[in-house]
């Protein structure tokens, strides 16, 4: 027999379960929780009239009233439960982009792009100074026959200038000894070869391309490297046509305040010759370490075509005359952006390479 005070217990449970179903929104569950759960509840209130009972009654009826908290809870925690994962659903279906039908379900991260090499972007940038001159650009080949590295630049076999250059050279057997070029002079021969096949001179022509030198890497040396080398093949021109050119360019690669210079030097092809030199990049001038506190460093070299080179291709050295210089594309990215160690530039460290994107 139930006892008075829970006489009505299935009806209350019934209804707080009738309640619970019913609720519509987290807010109204939470409103509602104390009445129903907490400790407002009628079911709490019926805990506490179990005092005035009969230790036995109490004990019965204790447990009911157990039985009937554990229903009632379990349906509350289940109707949150339920009430949560639409309102989540609702959320997700509110900032659901809406591009028809495509529905967007990650982030999609880029790829990631390389972009070319310094060295790359400085031979582009050089041959822009020099197209922007009235110069065109020419190409040759990275193996050259002894003829083209040395002969016809007026260096004989057992000639010690080879000592310069000494080289790679490939065996392929007799009779030519093959060479990886040493310098892109040997494509000045080629250019002028060809002129004089087709007819073409005068010729203005810059040649960038990657030379190879028996150098151990260091910070300013690399075995392999790369060369701009420049030719002008016309009537009348004099060393002011060279000094003039190289001033130029310095002046338009490098910026206002770096100048250029012409010290005397020696190289076979060219008479007179000239160690082409910049204002020091590093020092601006003033004297540092970088350039032996002279405020210069050494670029290329330089001079007026010799005889002896005219005399090879079969140009006429009474109607023509010309220059030529040569310098390192890698040295010149060096000292523009003033790389401590040229070892850097083909290392693939991509935290020195993103630097120059
Ligand atoms: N070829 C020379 C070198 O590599 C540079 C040079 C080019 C000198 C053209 C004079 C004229 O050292």
């Amino acid at each position: 027999m139930t006892s008075p005070p829970l006489a009505d217990l299935a009806a209350q449970k019934a209804e707080l379960l009738g309640t619970i179903s019913s609720l519509p929104t987290l807010d109204a569950l939470r409103e509602a929780e104390p009445a129903i759960v907490g400790k407002r509840s009628i079911l709490a209130a019926l805990q506490k009239s179990l005092g005035s009972l009969e230790p036995d009654e109490r004990r019965n009826a204790g447990a009911l009233l157990q039985e009937a908290r554990r229903e009632v809870e379990t349906a509350f925690a289940q109707r949150r439960e339920m009430l949560s994962r639409s309102a989540r659903a609702e959320l997700l279906e509110a900032d659901r982009l809406d591009l028809g039908d495509v529905v967007v379900s990650a982030v999609r991260v880029p790829p990631s792009q390389g972009h070319p090499n310094l060295v790359a972007t400085t031979q582009r940038e050089l041959e822009d100074v020099f197209v922007g001159m009235g110069f065109t650009v020419a190409d040759g080949p990275e193996v050259e026959s002894d003829w083209y590295n040395f002969e016809a630049l007026n260096i004989p076999p057992a000639h010690p200038a080879r000592g310069l250059w000494d080289t790679f050279y490939v065996e392929l057997g007799e009779p030519e000894t093959v060479v990886l070029r040493t310098h892109t002079s040997p494509t000045q021969i080629h250019l002028m070869e060809a002129a004089v096949a087709n007819g073409t001179l005068p010729i203005h022509s810059v040649m960038p391309g990657r030379c190879y030198r028996r150098d151990t890497p260091d910070a300013s040396h690399l075995p392999t490297f790369h060369q701009i080398e420049g030719l002008v093949v016309d009537r009348g021109i004099s060393f002011a046509d060279l000094a003039g050119v190289i001033e130029t360019f310095t002046r338009a690669y490098f910026g206002a305040d770096i100048a250029s210079r012409l010290r005397p030097g020696y190289f076979p092809f060219t008479e007179p010759s000239a160690e082409f030199e910049i204002t020091c990049t590093i020092c601006r001038g003033d004297g540092c370490r970088t350039c032996s506190q002279t405020g210069w460093l050494e670029l290329g070299g330089s001079g007026m075509l010799d005889p002896a080179v005219l005399d090879a291709v079969g140009i006429d050295g009474e109607q023509w005359s010309g220059f030529a210089f040569g310098f390192g594309i890698d040295r010149c990215a060096q000292m523009r952006h003033q790389i401590g160690d040229m070892r850097a530039l083909i290392e693939n460290d991509t935290r020195f390479l993103r630097q120059f994107t």
